[in-house]
């Protein structure tokens, strides 16, 4: 059974992916809009991966005989500068993430829930992962030069049908 504590953070984390979710879906819309059809097709991916995020966790916090509450999301912005700042915030925003999620871990390790502490180790990784995609795509841009971004944007397009 899941102490109220770590049911209340883990009820945080289902806003937060989901946030997460709808960040990225509002990034690739914008980018499509703007004909970056790769990167569209990277953050579409990118969305679907964080709605599975939340998921999970809802299962979880269900499973272990907690209640998990689907939450109203704030609107995510609607335009954005760049691609290039654009990466720039998905790399904060993953550093976000990653940050409550070792918040959580604490919390786990003070409340004695180790149940909850392994599950979270999934998400320790994939911060890992999460984080240096993020740096590797705003190297690319880098390497590429911002005023030259369609060999960049179909770099991403392959990087998805390699998958
Ligand atoms: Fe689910 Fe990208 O954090």
């Amino acid at each position: 059974m899941l102490k109220k504590k770590v049911e209340d953070i883990c009820n945080r984390q289902i806003e937060r992916e989901g946030y997460s979710s709808n960040l990225y879906l509002a990034m690739a819309s914008w980018a499509e809009t703007k004909g970056f059809s790769g990167t569209a097709g990277w953050l579409y991916a990118q969305a679907d991966e964080e709605r599975g995020h939340m998921l999970k966790f809802i299962r979880f916090v269900n499973d272990r005989g907690g209640k998990a509450v689907v939450p109203e999301f704030k609107k995510p912005p609607v335009e954005f500068e760049s691609i290039q700042s654009l990466f720039e915030e998905v790399l904060k925003h993953e550093e976000f993430i990653t940050a409550s999620i070792n918040e959580m871990v604490d919390l786990t390790l003070s409340e004695k829930d180790y149940t909850t502490n392994n599950f979270l180790q999934w998400y320790v990784a994939e911060q890992i992962e999460e984080e240096s995609n993020a740096k590797a795509i705003l190297d690319k841009i880098t390497l590429v030069g911002k005023h030259n971004l369609y060999p960049f944007d179909r770099d991403l397009l392959r990087s998805r049908e390699e998958k």
